[in-house]
């Protein structure tokens, strides 16, 4: 596209404000802003606005229809053992054959945290203080090396962090796994407009752009070039996860095993919620067909609402861990029908802009529209989607907020009281408080165990002490 085929296009779409003050700039200053310009599809702008803005969104989600999901749930709670060890047994087979990716988003900003850098370069481990990302990467690695395949990582950063975060890897030397099977790639940017759906500017020469949320995923796997390298690589699982949670089994052979056996192209993971306000979205089935509905969209009466044995309704928390089939993330993340892909949600946000003038404003309300998707929106559009349960306890602590709950203290009492129980089982009990924490701190690498079977196959070597650190 020329320059004037660009502004063209703006004064067609009615978004011609974007180069309000396109003549006073240098002719860097342009280059930038057409670049920024002629990366935004106008048509889809066009049709948010429409139907998102104008179309009035307000209208609450009906939740007049929703029934609790199935979910498959835990020996523990009832689930059938035989089954489990069945997709065990399958996911094994599908990692020795070399099917199944690592996925990460590591997109997002990171906000709550107060941490400025990557989230995944923040450190959460007790005594190490090894970082959310070389926790991954050890369980990534020591899952490789049990099925004697190497498993490819794909990790979707933004224009916000993306060289950072590859710089982060290079300084560690992609924390001994083969740089090649790394693959870094940036999610969509999407611009904030207005009330009234103009696009807004941050600056004269740059626009007001933001990530297009963790749903912005499918499409950028596609774009990337990544689902092509799958294919390529004779991979058609992958297994997704979010950079906050270090608990998570960032492979896991039943999880992949049930996605298998059902035929499914999306499975996820649910957690019990704790609680009737805990703030997870809870899944929940609409004519018979499974999503996930956000926890602010939940009536407090459904969230409180308990069955016959007095546990809660809606009970399925959802924890962002999925597995997709690579043929589910062609198919949407490459449509260009509207009704095909994810949908689009609108978050009413300050967003810092500039007056008449082209000076800077920084809104104390908020002054304009941001648009993000949500990768668990893909569920009604999967066949066969399954739910499975997993232990709190044992796969979710995220480090969120820098203080309270979800925060780095909440984590590494986790992890420790984790680890506790693995000692337990082996043989050495460590004194310890009514929650599980130990009396004193210490870590356990995934590369020396990344379950409690593993650890105890490591016999005399599996005893911990004060501030060790077991490494593999
Ligand atoms: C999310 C889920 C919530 C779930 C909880 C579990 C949403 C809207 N809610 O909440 O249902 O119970 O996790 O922990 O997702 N990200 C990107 N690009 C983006 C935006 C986010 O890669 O544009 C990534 C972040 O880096 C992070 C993850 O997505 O890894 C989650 O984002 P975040 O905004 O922190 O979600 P939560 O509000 O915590």
């Amino acid at each position: 596209m020329t320059p004037d085929s660009i502004r063209q296009a703006y004064r067609d779409a009615g978004q011609d404000q974007v180069f309000a003050f396109f003549d006073d700039l240098t002719p860097a200053s342009r280059e930038k802003l057409l670049r920024q310009a002629a990366a935004i599809d106008l048509t889809e702008i066009d049709h948010l606005v429409k139907t998102l803005v104008r179309g009035g969104n307000a209208s609450p989600i009906d939740v007049t229809a929703i029934e609790p999901a199935h979910y498959i749930p835990l020996p523990r709670s009832g689930g059938d053992p035989a089954r489990w060890a069945a997709a065990k047994a399958a996911g094994e087979e599908a990692l020795r054959a070399g099917r199944v990716a690592a996925f990460t988003v590591a997109g997002g900003q990171g906000t709550r945290l107060g941490f400025d850098g990557p989230k995944g370069t923040f450190p959460v481990t007790p005594i190490t203080g090894k970082t959310l990302f070389q926790v991954f990467a050890e369980k990534i690695l020591a899952a490789s090396r049990r099925h004697a395949r190497p498993i490819p990582w794909f990790i979707m950063t933004s224009d916000i962090n993306h060289e950072a975060t590859v710089s982060f890897f290079e300084a560690h030397r992609f924390f001994g796994i083969e740089p090649g099977l790394i693959q870094f790639f940036s999610q969509g940017l999407m611009p904030a407009v207005d009330f009234d759906g103009k696009i807004l500017l941050a600056a004269p020469d740059e626009i007001a752009l933001s990530p297009d949320g963790h749903g912005g995923s499918l499409r950028a796997l596609v774009r990337n070039g990544c689902t092509g390298k799958m294919a390529s690589m004779g991979i058609d699982i992958v297994s997704y996860f979010q950079v906050d949670n270090p608990l998570v089994h960032c492979i896991d052979p039943a999880f992949i095993g049930f996605h298998l056996l059902a035929d499914s192209e999306l499975t996820s993971k649910t957690c019990l919620k704790a609680y009737a306000a805990e703030k997870v979205g809870v899944f929940v089935e609409r004519d018979g067909r499974a999503e996930v509905l956000e926890y602010s969209d939940l009536p407090a009466d459904l969230a409180e609402a308990t069955d016959a044995d007095g546990r809660l309704r809606f009970r399925a928390g959802s924890i962002a861990i999925h597995i997709f089939s690579r043929g589910l993330v062609e198919r949407m993340g490459a449509a260009l029908d509207p009704a095909l892909r994810l949908p689009f949600h609108l978050a009413k946000k300050k967003v810092p802009t500039v007056d008449a003038a082209g000076q800077p404003i920084e809104p104390s309300e908020p002054n304009g529209i941001k648009f993000e998707m949500f990768v668990f929106d893909a569920l009604p559009f999967a066949k066969e989607p399954v739910i499975v349960e997993t232990a709190r306890e044992d796969e979710f602590s995220p480090v969120k907020n820098a203080g309270g709950n979800d925060s780095p203290a909440t984590c590494r009492a986790d992890q420790l009281r984790q680890w506790t129980r693995w000692c337990a089982a082996a043989g050495q009990t460590i004194a310890a408080d009514p929650t599980g924490l130990p009396e004193f701190s210490f870590e356990v690498s995934p590369l020396f165990a990344d379950s409690p079977e593993a650890f105890q196959a490591r016999g005399a070597q599996a005893v911990v002490h004060e501030g060790v650190c077991l490494e593999g």
